[in-house]
C-alpha cells in the first residue's frame, strides 16, 4: 500500500493506494473521527459489479457506521445534472444526515464530482470521502477538491472547491472495468507524463499496450497491479503537489493540469457530452501539440511521440471520425471556445507542450485562430 498526504494546512488528507482497501474502509473512516451516519452514493452500474458495494457496506457496518445507499440514475455523464443533484440532496435529507454525517462517493469521476458538490452544499457542508473506482477518478478527479455539475451549454460550469477527508484508491476495484474505460482514463495519465513526469510517460510506452491486452481479457495479473500502483502513485503525486501549491487555480500552476482540456471541453460540449472525457482529452492533447508545433514552441518529434502513445492507449485518435459521428463543423466549434470557464477577460488560455515534462500557458492571439482553424481542417473538420 502506498500513501500520499495532500498538505493543505488543517484540511490535509491522505490518499491510500493499494489492493483490498474497500474491505478495510471501516477502519480507515473510523480513524477520521467522523459521526456514525454515512450515505454511500454510487450508480446502478457500479452497484451491479458484484463485490464493490457489499464489501464497502460490510466493512463500514463492522466498524459501527449506519449506512444509507443512494444510486444515481444513469451511470454516466448525465448524472452530473441539476435533477440528480436535487434527488441526492433530498435523499440526504430523508435519511436525516446532519453536519456530523459523511457522504461516501463510490464510483468514477461523475459520481465523485456530483457527490463533492452535494457534500459541499448540503447543510452548508458535510464530510466527504472518495472511493474512486475508475482509473481516471483515482489519478485525477478524486484529488484536489473540484466539484461540479454540467449545464446544457457548459460542462462543469457550476461547482465548488471542496476537499475530501480521505481518498481510498483500491486497485482491485479497477478489475471490473472494461477496456474502453481504461483507455478513456489513460488520456489523463499521458497528460501527467507530458506536463511533469517523463519517467511516467516512458513507463506507459513500455507497459501500456501489454496492460490493455490483459485488461481486455479481464485477466490482470500481479505485475499489472504493480504497474497500476506505480502509475496511480506517480499521477496522484503530481496532482497532489499542484493542488497543494495552487489549490484554487489562482496562481497559474493548476492551469497546467488543463493540458489538452481547452480543446477537449469544446469537443465534449459540441457532442452534447456524449463523447467520453478521456477520448476528448486524447484528441485535445494531439491538437494542443500540433498548435504548439505550428507556433514553433515544440518539435515534430514530440508531436509524433505523443501521437503514437495516445494512439496506442487512448480510444479514438481520429478527429475526422469523431467529427462525422457528432456532426462537428468549425462554425459550431469556434464559439464554444468562449464558453470555457478558463477564459479570462475574453482571452483564451492554452496549455502548450514544450518538451516531454514541460508545458507553458499561453493566451491565444488574434492570428492564432487561423492556425487553429487550419489544424482542425487538416484533421477533417471544415
Ligand atoms: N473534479 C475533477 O477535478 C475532475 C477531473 C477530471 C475529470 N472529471 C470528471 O470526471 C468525469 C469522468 O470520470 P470517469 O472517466 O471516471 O467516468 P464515469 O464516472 O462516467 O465512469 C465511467 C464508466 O465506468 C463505470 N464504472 C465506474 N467504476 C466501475 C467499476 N469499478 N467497474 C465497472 N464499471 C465502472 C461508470 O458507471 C461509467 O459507466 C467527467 O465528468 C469529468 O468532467 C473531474
Ligand atoms: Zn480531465
Amino acid at each position: 500500500m502506498k500513501k500520499i498526504t495532500v498538505h493543505l494546512g488543517e484540511r490535509f488528507y491522505p490518499i491510500m493506494i493499494g489492493r483490498g482497501l474497500l474491505a478495510k474502509a471501516g477502519n480507515s473512516l473510523k480513524a477520521l473521527g467522523i459521526g456514525q451516519k454515512v450515505m454511500i452514493v454510487s450508480n446502478r452500474r457500479v452497484a451491479r459489479e458484484g463485490k464493490l458495494l457489499p464489501s464497502l457496506v460490510r466493512s463500514l457496518k463492522r466498524s459501527g457506521f449506519t449506512c444509507h445507499i443512494h444510486l444515481l440514475s444513469f451511470g454516466d455523464e448525465r448524472d452530473k445534472s441539476e435533477k440528480e443533484l436535487f434527488r441526492l440532496w433530498n435523499a440526504l435529507l430523508e435519511a436525516r444526515l446532519d453536519r456530523t454525517s459523511t457522504l461516501v462517493a463510490l464510483g468514477g469521476g461523475v459520481v465523485g464530482d456530483l457527490c463533492g458538490f452535494a457534500a459541499s452544499t448540503y447543510a452548508r457542508g458535510i464530510s466527504l470521502v472518495h472511493v474512486p473506482t475508475t482509473l481516471l477518478a483515482q489519478v485525477d478527479s478524486a484529488i484536489g477538491g473540484k466539484t461540479a455539475i454540467d449545464l446544457p451549454k457548459g460542462k462543469n460550469m457550476v461547482g465548488t472547491f471542496y476537499q475530501p477527508k480521505l481518498i481510498l484508491s483500491d486497485l482491485d476495484s479497477l478489475a471490473t472495468l472494461d477496456v474502453q474505460t481504461f483507455q478513456n482514463s489513460f488520456a489523463e495519465v499521458v497528460k501527467y507524463g507530458v506536463i511533469r513526469d517523463p519517467k511516467l510517460f516512458k513507463l506507459l510506452e513500455r507497459r501500456g499496450t501489454v496492460f490493455l491486452k490483459r485488461a481486455k481479457k479481464h485477466a490482470l495479473g500481479s505485475s499489472d497491479f504493480r504497474f497500476l500502483e506505480e502509475m496511480i502513485y506517480r499521477s496522484s503525486k503530481i496532482k497532489a503537489l499542484v493542488v497543494e501549491r495552487d489549490e484554487r487555480e489562482t496562481k497559474g500552476l493548476r492551469t497546467i493540469l488543463n493540458y489538452g482540456h481547452t480543446f477537449a471541453h469544446v469537443l465534449e460540449t459540441a457532442s452534447r457530452y456524449r463523447m467520453p472525457h478521456g477520448e476528448a482529452v486524447g484528441l485535445g492533447m494531439i491538437l494542443a501539440a500540433k498548435f504548439a508545433c505550428k507556433l514553433g514552441r515544440t518539435t515534430t518529434d514530440f508531436v509524433d511521440r505523443q501521437l503514437a502513445l495516445i494512439r496506442a492507449l487512448c480510444p479514438a485518435s481520429s478527429l475526422r471520425k469523431v467529427a462525422q459521428k457528432y456532426y462537428f463543423t468549425w462554425k459550431k466549434l469556434k464559439p464554444l471556445f468562449q464558453h470555457d470557464k478558463k477564459v479570462v477577460a475574453g482571452d483564451i488560455r492554452f496549455v502548450l507542450p514544450i518538451r516531454l515534462g514541460k508545458v507553458q500557458v499561453v493566451f491565444a492571439q488574434k492570428n492564432d485562430w487561423q492556425i487553429i482553424r487550419s489544424i482542425f481542417q487538416e484533421m477533417g473538420v471544415d
